[in-house]
């Protein structure tokens, strides 16, 4: 990992090295799934460095955006409608309670995002130690999926529930994610019991997917002024 001294413990330098301590868990000839975002992106580079000195892996991308890096740093890539067997998913995430439980979606990749992690044996979640928060929600919106049919009848009903609903935009635009939806960012009290809120929202009509991970995260690292730590095994809960 490169440092300089003015930047040794900055968000980037931490989430390189979450980035960076996660290849051990990306053994030869798997399937690895790769999340996005911006810690991600040092897990394609040093995964490159690896594939360049022969290591033996296939990718299964989370978004167009890893896919294009991954294809440009000459990561090999399954087929998005293949039949997976996903050994080990890495991805970051916005936020994480002590129960490792996540909010995801800042990126807009969350539906794929959760495909993958649904899918791999292992999901492996690298952050740095900023993500770490006591209740998810109280720092960071939640990212809903949602389709553009009827997207203000479904914010509607979303603020019913007692969430406040920005539909995201990017460069003046709405924002559309790879499937060609669109989503929202909701505030509203902290998510203290995420299964629960996950279930509300995903039971209305129009909404695709909800950016709250609930029990799936089963390997965490985290990027910490004192280096990366690797936790292998879940709280009890
Ligand atoms: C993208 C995500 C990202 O994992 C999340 O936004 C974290 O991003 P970063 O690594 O840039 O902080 O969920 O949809």
């Amino acid at each position: 990992m490169s440092t300089d001294s003015s930047s040794s413990f900055s968000p980037s330098s931490l989430k390189q090295a979450a980035a960076e301590k996660s290849l051990e868990f990306i053994q030869d000839g798997t399937t690895v799934g790769l999340g996005t975002g911006s810690t991600v992106r040092y897990l394609l580079e040093a995964l490159a460095q690896r594939v360049q000195e022969g290591l033996r892996i296939q990718g299964v991308p989370t978004s167009q955006e890893t896919a294009a890096l991954a294809a440009k740093l000459n990561i090999p890539l399954v087929d998005d409608e293949a039949a997976w067997e996903i050994d080990v998913a890495i991805d970051g995430a916005d936020e994480i309670d002590p129960q490792w439980n996540l909010i995801k979606g800042g990126g807009g990749a969350l539906l794929r995002e959760k495909i993958i992690a649904a899918n791999a044996k292992k999901f492996v979640v690298i952050v740095d130690a900023a993500k770490q928060v006591s209740a998810l929600g109280l720092s960071f919106p939640l990212p809903v999926e949602v389709i553009p049919f009827g997207w203000p009848s479904t914010a509607r009903k979303i603020e019913q529930l007692g969430y406040q609903v920005t539909l995201r935009e990017k460069n003046n635009q709405t924002f559309l994610t790879d499937n060609h939806n669109y989503i929202f960012d909701l505030k509203g009290e902290e998510f203290n019991i995420p299964s629960e809120v996950a279930q509300q929202i995903l039971a209305l009509p129009g909404v695709v997917e909800v950016g709250l991970f609930v029990g799936m995260t089963s390997a965490l690292v985290v990027g910490s002024p004192q280096g990366a730590i690797v936790y292998h095994h879940p709280p009890v809960t």
